[in-house]
This record gives structure tokens, C-alpha cells and sequence, in this order.
């Protein structure tokens, strides 16, 4: 029989379906745009479903208020916040928004053992008892509260240190990972104790313990292997919203969950594998990465060149790679990149683009930017397509990267970034860096090659001096 509770199952379904389109769509750039669409149509659907399904729950007057008022508040926030934020701000942003998920999971899991543990003469807990599910109902809430908790103060953190608003150097504790495993081991002593015996201290003494463990996880992950753990959240933010899924038995949430946790668990291991970082060590929170010295190296003098000189070094160059950087969205220098390509190209100059995996401050930053100056797609290539070929380069424009051009990771072992796999650009002939002073990158190390023989520092805003070496060509 057709009811308002079979159709919004059916809903559920679709909605399921559009988001697994939209994770094939967004992983090309020719079908991104398309990706995205799907999963705003699943969204509207997994929407309109729940309401539906709380109608035909009967659900009070009161509750239907307070459920569509919030969803009136949070579209008009969501919708607000995507229109003024900027490209550089997106991973901030990112990690806000698992923090609201993980919060979320949080609520929920309090919710469930208000109604069930809390009330055991109360009609969801005789009826899970009857059903010898009061249990497996305890744990749901236990796990779901915990991950929620890790994720929301974890979220906050990587918000926090990508956001500058607080330093992005690992929190060096002692006996960090005793303090680690320590809380895994307590939380899953504490877990089979709630299931035997669901006290509310315990599910408070968990719910402390993991916003403390989220907090430490983060706090001691330093500068170059943040992009790690922004996707690392993103996957336990959608474990989270699986186990929130499994206490109020909403199969869409379990499903779109999975989704986001695996996917964001893949995607920082394909990233751990980019940097030449232990994927469990990241997890871990760092295990076993030492904090480095304290640099007071002599690299020696620089050398600096103008834009005019810069333009002259080019329209000479028979080709040129370009690897561009966070500095390039932070000076929107990107369609001036576009340009001086175009130019370039013009004049018969093979052009191509050099991209680390992890420039910028999200996966995909650069290749987003120079999509949408229209650079195209096929000389845009990745890091491992291109570091063969600098050693037969012209020229190098390094506009606005640092840590991921930086030779001490390939050549210094002590270095914090050592390991990391980078693009080789001092096998050029001449390597052209754009940045406004000799500050260090993201990582806060030095870079060697600024004071490199064939490097010349062009000093200033990136999108400035890119636009006055387009006019001096
Ligand atoms: P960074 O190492 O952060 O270096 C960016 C450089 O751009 C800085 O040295 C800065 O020097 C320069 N810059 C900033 N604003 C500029 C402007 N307006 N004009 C010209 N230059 C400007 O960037 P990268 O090479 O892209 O490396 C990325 C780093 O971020 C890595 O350590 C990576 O691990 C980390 N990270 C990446 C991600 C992802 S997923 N991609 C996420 C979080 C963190 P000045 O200040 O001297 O100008």
C-alpha cells in the first residue's frame, strides 16, 4: 500500500543514488559540475523525505515548527557563508562544518540515552528490551557520542590552525601516544561497562574523554600534514553521521555516512601517499613525528630579479613550467597566470603547469583556481607527470609556493618535511620565485632554493608582478 512513509523510503533510496553520482561526477573535473548537481538534487530529496516521513510520524505542531525554523536558519547561513567566502578560506570553512557534524552525532547520542537508558520504564526501552536490542541500543549511543566528540573539538582545531587563529606547530606533550592509546583502551573498557550497566557518568566521563582526545589528535599534527587530517575528519565526520544513522534507524544517514567516512578515509590515504607519510601515524596524531630544531642555518645571500628582467628571461625560454601555490589564491593571481600562458604560448613557448598535490590549502585548490581562469586542462599536470622533465626546462615560475618546492625535503633528513615528495624545480635553468619576503611557507621551515645559484627572487604581491611582466611582454 502507497503511504507517505513507503514513498519517503523510496525517496531515501533515489537520494542514495544521487549521492553516489555525485562522488563519480566530482572525481573529473569534466564532470564535477555535474557531481555537485546530483548531490544538491539528493539533498533536496533527503530533505523533503524527512519532513514527509515526520508527517507521517505524526509529529507535533511544535516539533514540525522547530524542525522547519532550523532548516530555514541553516539554509539561510549556508547560503550566506558560500557566497562570501573566499577560495583560501574553503578549508576553514571545511573544517567548521565537520565540527557540526561531529556535534550533531553528539546531541543525538545524548538524545537516545535521554529517551531509552535514561527511561527504562519508558516505551522505546521496553520495547528495544523485549527485543533484546537495549544493548546493541547502549553501544550505538556510546560509539556515536565518542566519534561525534573526537570530530567536533578535532574540527575546531584544524579550523583554528588553518585559520591562523592559532599556531599550526605540533602541541608536543609528553608521552603523546601513551596518551593516545590510553584513551582508546579507556574508551573501550568503557563502552562494554555501558553496555552491561548504561550509567549516565559514563557516558559523560566519554564524552570528556573524547573531546579531550579529539583536541590532542589534532593539536599534535604540525603545518605540512594538516591536508591529512582535514580529510581524515571528513571521513570520521561521516562515521559519526553513520552512527547517528543506526540510532535513529534512518538508513539514508547510514548509507550517505559510509559514503563520506570511506571516501575520506581513501582520499587521505591517497594523500599519505603523495606526502610519503604513514597513514596510521596520521591517524595516530602524528606518532612519532619529533618537532625539528629550531633553524638558525646560514643558506647565504639571494639574488633578486625584476619583472622586466623576468619577462626578458621568458620571451627567450624555449619552455617554461609554472607550479603555483597557496601565495597565487591568496593573490587571486590566477587569471594573470592565465594571461601570461596565453602570451607565452603565443610566441611559440611550451608552457605547462607543474601541481603538487598538496599546494595550497585543499586537495584540488590549484586545479580549481586554474580552471576557472580558463587555463586548459591538458597542460595542467600533476607532480608526478612533470619532475622529470625540469632538468630540460627554461624557466620555473614558482608563483606563491614554498613547502612544496622546498629541496631540504628531499635532501636534508632532519628537516620536518623530509620525505615529502616535492616538485623539482632547481633542475631548471632558472628558477623564478614570486613572494612578498623571505618568510617560510606553511610548514615554517627555510627553503634552500631561494639561495640557490640558478634561483632569482621577484618580490611583491604575486598577481602585481605577474600583471607587469604581462605588460612588459
Ligand atoms: P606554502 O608553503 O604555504 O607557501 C605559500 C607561499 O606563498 C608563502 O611562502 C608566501 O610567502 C607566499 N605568498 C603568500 N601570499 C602571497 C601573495 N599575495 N603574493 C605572493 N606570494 C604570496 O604553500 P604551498 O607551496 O602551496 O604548500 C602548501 C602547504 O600547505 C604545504 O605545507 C601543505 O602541507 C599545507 N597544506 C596543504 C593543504 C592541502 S590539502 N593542499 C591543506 C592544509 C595545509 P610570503 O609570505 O613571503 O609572500
Amino acid at each position: 500500500m502507497f503511504t507517505l512513509e513507503t514513498a519517503a523510503t523510496a525517496a531515501y533510496v533515489v537520494a542514495a543514488l544521487l549521492f553516489i553520482l555525485a562522488l563519480a561526477g566530482l572525481s573529473k573535473h569534466e564532470t564535477s559540475r555535474a557531481g555537485n548537481t546530483f548531490g544538491m538534487a539528493g539533498m533536496v530529496v533527503a530533505l523533503v523525505a524527512t519532513i514527509a516521513l515526520a508527517l507521517a510520524r505524526h509529529i507535533e505542531p511544535l516539533g514540525l515548527s522547530l524542525l522547519i525554523g532550523a532548516m530555514a536558519i541553516g539554509a539561510a547561513i549556508g547560503l550566506w557563508r558560500a557566497r562570501v567566502v573566499e577560495m583560501t578560506g574553503m578549508p576553514e570553512l571545511i573544517a567548521l562544518l565537520h565540527s557540526f557534524v561531529g556535534l550533531a552525532a553528539v546531541l543525538v547520542g545524548w538524545n537516545g540515552y535521554l529517551h531509552v537508558e535514561h527511561d527504562p520504564a519508558g516505551g522505546e526501552a521496553t520495547l528495544l528490551d523485549s527485543q533484546g536490542m537495549l544493548g546493541i541500543h547502549s553501544a550505538e549511543v556510546f560509539i556515536g557520542v565518542f566519534i561525534g566528540a573526537v570530530t567536533f573539538t578535532g574540527s575546531i582545531v584544524a579550523n583554528l590552525k588553518l585559520s591562523a587563529r592559532i599556531k599550526s606547530a605540533p602541541l608536543m606533550l609528553p608521552g603523546k601516544n601513551f596518551l593516545n592509546v590510553g584513551a582508546l583502551v579507556l574508551f573501550v573498557a568503557f563502552t562494554v561497562w555501558f553496555v552491561i550497566d548504561p550509567q549516565l557518568w559514563l557516558l559523560i566521563v566519554v564524552t570528556v574523554l573524547a573531546l579531550l582526545l579529539g583536541w590532542h589528535l589534532v593539536a599534535s599534527i604540525g603545518g605540512g600534514d594538516m591536508p591529512v587530517v582535514v580529510s581524515m575528519l571528513n571521513s570520521y565526520s561521516g562515521w559519526a553521521a553513520a552512527a547517528s544513522g543506526f540510532l535513529l534507524s534512518n538508513d539514508l544517514l547510514i548509507v550517505t555516512g559510509a559514503l563520506v567516512g570511506s571516501s575520506g578515509a581513501y582520499l587521505s590515504y591517497i594523500m599519505c601517499k603523495a606526502m610519503n607519510r604513514s597513514f596510521i601515524s596520521v591517524i595516530a596524531g602524528g606518532f612519532g613525528i619529533e618537532a625539528g630544531p629550531a633553524e638558525d642555518k646560514d643558506y647565504g645571500e639571494h639574488r633578486e630579479i625584476t619583472a622586466e628582467g623576468a619577462a626578458e628571461l621568458l620571451s627567450s625560454a624555449s619552455s617554461v613550467i609554472i607550479t603555483p601555490g597557496y601565495g597565487m589564491a591568496v593573490a587571486q593571481a590566477q587569471y594573470g597566470v592565465a594571461e601570461l600562458t596565453r602570451k607565452l604560448r603565443e610566441r611559440g613557448v611550451t608552457v605547462r603547469f607543474g601541481i603538487h598535490p598538496v599546494a595550497g590549502r585543499l586537495p584540488g585548490h590549484m586545479n580549481v583556481l586554474l580552471a576557472e581562469a580558463k587555463v586548459p586542462y591538458d597542460i595542467v599536470l600533476e607532480m608526478d607527470e612533470v619532475n622529470d622533465d625540469f632538468d630540460s626546462t627554461s624557466v620555473v615560475l614558482v608563483i606563491g609556493a614554498n613547502d612544496t618546492v622546498n629541496p631540504a625535503a628531499s635532501e636534508d633528513p632532519s628537516s620536518p618535511i623530509a620525505g615529502m615528495p616535492v616538485l623539482t624545480v632547481w633542475n631548471a635553468e632558472h628558477v623564478i620565485v614570486f613572494k612578498r619576503s623571505m618568510a617560510s611557507g606553511y610548514a615554517g621551515v627555510q627553503n634552500p632554493l631561494f639561495f640557490r645559484e640558478n634561483t632569482q627572487m621577484l618580490f611583491g604581491d604575486a598577481r602585481d608582478r605577474v600583471d607587469d611582466i604581462n605588460a612588459a611582454l
